[in-house]
């Protein structure tokens, strides 16, 4: 079956023409709001009127009032992230609209850049980095910039689904023991890390030296970190996140981070993006990135032709899946 000719696909970034290919190649129109409408919620809408498919990005917000926008004849929303938090599922499901996201296809670049923060924090890279350029550095010294070993280390995953156990391979392999907290056992890793199975996350997180969050953010998952959680942490423990800002309670986690009851933490996504928490990046012990978790050239490629693809099937009527399961 053929999408029919001229159907419009809406576009809420500028994306690099050949991510767009396949869209092209399957005769849709393809619709790119421009720079000044990025985030102009009341400019989508009004973009969005007539589309058969949006391709989004997690800083749009996808909810009833943009669906019903774009009408009865919106088929597919495709968004260029595994993450689904910006959509609201439940309105595209009552209104027989497709939501397709991107796994699988980022879940190394993101456990690679996990690993990054946690050593950029432990080696204390930025530190050393800014004194070298700063032509401050007068040679080697016995206790300069000490950091920390990620062998022995007790580091605990709070969801361990692609990304979370890609990067327990990760801290795995740079010896360190294995914990992992989720809504279940999951075997394979216990089997090839040694990973324990920890059901509390209370308790998984008093014998924690590393905590890194994967977990999905849900109403369930928010502020998943809030200030009590963060306390059962022991002296000098590191947090690191690259799930969703809303895990954690910034306020709280910078306050942690002031008292010296936390070593540092390794941050690519915030609570309020693209804001961050005032103080925090005032902070000597945190590593903080914009949200480039899955930045490599390959990864983001192959996230778009993902969506793509989905879009151009959805609205050939050759996808089979029920609507809204991604
Ligand atoms: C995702 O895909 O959800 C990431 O956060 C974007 O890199």
């Amino acid at each position: 079956m053929t999408s029919s000719p001229g159907e419009r696909v809406l576009v809420t970034r500028p994306l690099e023409r050949a991510w767009l290919e396949p869209l092209h190649a399957a005769g849709l129109t393809v619709d790119v709001v421009s720079a000044d409408e990025i985030g102009d919620s009341a400019a989508l809408r009004s973009r969005a009127a007539g589309a058969a498919a949006l391709l989004v990005v997690l800083g749009d917000r996808v909810d009833a009032a943009l669906l019903d926008a774009a009408g009865s004849g919106l088929r597919v929303v495709a968004t260029i992230s595994v993450g689904v938090d910006h959509i609201d599922l439940e309105a595209c499901r009552a209104r027989g609209v497709r939501v397709a996201n991107t796994p699988d296809v980022l879940t190394d670049a993101t456990a690679d850049l996990a690993m990054t923060l946690l050593l950029a924090l432990t080696r204390r890279v930025r530190e050393g980095e800014a004194l070298v350029r700063c032509g401050g550095w007068q040679g080697w010294e016995p206790g300069q910039l000490l950091g920390r070993d990620i062998k022995g280390a007790r580091v605990l995953v709070v969801g361990a689904g692609r990304i979370g156990g890609a990067f327990a391979q990760r801290v795995h392999a740079f010896g360190a023991r294995v914990a992992y907290h989720g809504r279940s056992p999951r075997p394979a890793l216990e089997d090839a890390l040694g990973a324990c199975y920890e059901p509390d996350l209370d308790t998984a997180l008093g014998r924690a030296d590393v905590v890194s969050l994967h977990a999905p953010l849900t109403p369930e998952t928010r502020h998943l970190l809030d200030a009590r959680r963060l306390a059962l942490l022991p002296p000098r423990a590191i947090v690191i996140n690259t799930g969703r800002g809303p895990l954690i309670d910034e306020h709280a986690l910078v306050a942690a981070l002031r008292s010296g009851a936390l070593w540092g933490a390794g941050l690519d996504v915030y609570e309020h993006e693209p804001r961050i928490h005032p103080g925090l990046a005032e902070l000597p012990n945190v590593v903080l990135l914009p949200h480039l978790g899955s930045a490599t050239e390959d990864t983001r490629a192959a996230m778009a032709k993902l969506a793509t693809d989905a879009i151009v099937s959805t609205l050939r009527g050759e996808h089979s899946g029920d609507p809204g399961d991604g």
